[in-house]
């Protein structure tokens, strides 16, 4: 295969419409994504576009992904571009650049773009939602024991103070199948239930959670249903509309391998009639407008790795990291030492691919593999590891993490 070193520059990055820079890095060029012969071909030269050293094995996209060369060189190049003459390009050529991330946005999630708002991280997008919303007192919040603090700080805020109260349904571990997990939701339903807020992705399992079901029971009974995406696109595709959500918040810097502080927001046209306007008179659609000055080159990057991810093509992208995950689960079930809590049910699992600890300390066994240069995260409620197998990840590597880590436990 040819090496990294043997690639030409630029030619990804003209082909994104970004000014080149004279010191590109040599990176894969875009005809050599999309002319490679085979999908493992296209893998490797996704892996040798990131800044990640040959020799280290990241495996923590969940908490934040590395960004490939051609996202970066083009927010180097815009940062320049800004710079040169401020004022003028931040309302010009950027800040229309800047605009059309919202359409890139909405072709990636099937969404309008007037229904989406760009933001800094899926935390803010699910703090907008839940200040926005009108509850009564005693009305209850829907969610689970697994969310993530990113999601709940905003259902904190309803609960104290609009007297709104939280109900935390409790997560099968593992979840035995899509429907076991559907009738969780259900059970838990009440006459009071006004919101149901949950992961798309799981943070701690990587469970693939059922929306297209339980957006049926949901609207069925006038309740709002939100999802929590920071873990979902760029790891599996994302349909607002077949998922049938009235919001969905993620974050371009995780799987999406974006520029780090973006994100979006999508509300649906009905949620919009219902709540209070975040960004008041110029509405949802003008974000820039209404939101004051932004980082036009981090937010127009993000637009840079929706175009390279298209050239990968997101429904390749989520069968590579389920075939990874899929591996990475087979090679764990032959160690004694721990227990998988992410589910196994094809309609659920995932790339993301955590289990339980029976003995030793999760910190101390991240802490020995990082001397290994092999990076995890780890999962203080379970005692637990998380793994996120991204579309650059081979067996190999996943060979190499079970080598390492069975000698540790
Ligand atoms: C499910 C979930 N929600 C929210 C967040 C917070 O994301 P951000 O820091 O981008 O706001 C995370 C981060 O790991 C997450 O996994």
């Amino acid at each position: 295969m040819t090496s990294r070193r043997q690639f030409i520059k630029k030619g990804l990055l003209g082909s994104l419409g970004v000014l080149p820079l004279t010191h590109l890095s040599t990176t894969p060029s875009l005809e050599e994504l999309k002319n490679a012969s085979s999908d493992d071909e296209l893998f490797a030269l996704v892996r040798q576009q990131l800044h990640v050293p040959e020799n280290r094995l990241y495996l923590n996209t969940g908490s934040l992904g590395p960004s490939p060369v051609v996202v970066t060189d083009a927010v180097h190049a815009m940062m320049q571009q800004l710079e040169m003459n401020p004022a003028i390009e931040n309302w010009g050529d950027l800040g229309e650049r800047m605009e059309k991330v919202r359409t890139k946005v909405g072709e990636l999630i099937n969404a309008d773009p007037e229904n989406v708002v760009l933001t800094r991280n899926t935390t803010e997008g699910l703090s907008l939602i839940s200040q926005s919303l009108k509850l009564s007192k005693g009305d209850e919040i829907l969610t689970t024991t697994h969310e993530h603090g990113g999601g709940e700080v905003g259902l904190d805020y309803l609960a104290s103070t609009q007297g709104a109260v939280i109900k935390k349904l409790q997560m099968p571990v593992p979840a035995p199948s899509k429907e076991a997990v559907v009738e969780a939701v259900r059970s838990n339903i009440t006459t009071k239930t006004k919101v149901v807020m949950l992961s798309h992705v799981n943070t701690l399992t990587g469970l693939k959670m059922p929306f297209e079901e339980i957006s049926k029971i949901t609207k069925s009974k006038g309740i709002l249903l939100i999802a929590d995406g920071a873990q979902a696109p760029g790891l599996v595709v994302v349909d607002v509309k077949s998922m049938g959500v009235d919001a969905y918040a993620a974050s371009g810097h995780k799987w999406m391998l974006g520029p780090k502080e973006t994100g979006f927001v999508f509300w649906s046209k009905e949620l919009q009639q219902k709540i209070n306007p975040v960004f008041t008179s110029s509405g949802l659609g003008s974000y820039s407008a209404s939101s004051g000055t932004r980082n036009v080159a981090l937010i127009s990057g993000l637009g840079v790795a929706i175009d390279w991810l298209n050239v990968i093509g997101k429904e390749k992208v989520e069968k590579r990291c389920n075939e990874m995950g899929a591996y990475c689960i087979s090679r764990l079930k032959e160690l004694k030492s721990i227990v998988i809590i992410s589910p196994q049910a094809d309609s659920l699992s995932t790339g993301i691919v955590s289990f339980t600890l029976k003995e030793g300390e999760n910190r101390k066994i991240a802490a020995e593999l990082a001397k290994d240069n092999i990076i995890v995260k780890v999962l203080p409620k379970y005692n637990g590891i998380r793994i996120s197998c991204h579309m650059f990840i081979v067996k190999s590597d996943i060979d190499r993490f079970i080598k390492s880590f069975s000698v540790l436990v």
